[in-house]
């Protein structure tokens, strides 16, 4: 099983132990794939988040799946582009890792992400992508678990910015990477 890989698909219908949801701080649903995710979770994903008091952007939350295939759903704020000098690469850095630290301490193997901030939030495609991949190869160099993690594109268009970003820093051997 590959430790990383990029697909294009509907991260709603994932079997992973948890898929991640792009969430705002309220934690009360939206539209993109907040919107999906809670659709097709059904009404008790909506009733468990409403318990969780909220979340600050670049934390998780974790809850149940329900009607979805994936166990749990981890709800993570992205940073909302605001040009870039307002911290918003190290925000959304802290949305993977805590992401993943949340699926380590529970003890998942398999986790699946879409890519967080660039629909609403309008975080740059380019930039998030070499933002993320650099915040999930540098946890999974640093733990066992998850023994798999995705991104899950929603588009071909997003899924060659995440491949072209890897090949940029991440193909070849390690001694390469950033
Ligand atoms: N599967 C996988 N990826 C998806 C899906 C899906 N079913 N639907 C949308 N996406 C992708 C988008 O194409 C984009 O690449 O998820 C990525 C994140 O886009 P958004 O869902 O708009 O999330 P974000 O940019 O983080 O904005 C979050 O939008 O939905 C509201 O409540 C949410 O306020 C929050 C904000």
């Amino acid at each position: 099983m590959e430790r990383f890989s990029i697909i294009v698909g509907d991260i709603t219908q994932s079997d992973a132990d948890a898929i991640v949801n792009a969430a705002n701080t309220t934690l009360l649903g939206g539209s993109g794939v907040d919107g999906a995710i809670h659709r097709a979770a059904g009404p008790e994903l909506l009733a468990e988040c409403r318990t969780l008091g909220g979340c600050e952007t670049g934390k998780a939350k974790i809850t149940s799946g329900y009607r979805l295939s994936a166990q749990y759903v981890i709800h993570t704020p992205g940073p909302i582009w605001q040009g870039g000098g307002y911290g918003e690469a190290a925000l959304l850095a802290s949305c993977y890792r805590s992401c993943l630290l949340l699926a380590a301490e529970k003890g998942l193997r398999t986790v699946d992400f879409p890519s967080i901030s660039t629909g609403v939030y309008h975080y740059p495609l380019p930039q998030a992508a070499t933002v993320a991949l650099k915040a999930i190869m540098d946890f999974l160099d640093a733990h066992d678990l998850p023994e798999r993690v995705r991104m899950v594109c929603h588009t071909e268009e997003t899924a060659l910015v995440y491949r072209q970003t890897w090949n940029l820093w991440y193909a070849g051997d390690k001694s390469n990477r950033m």
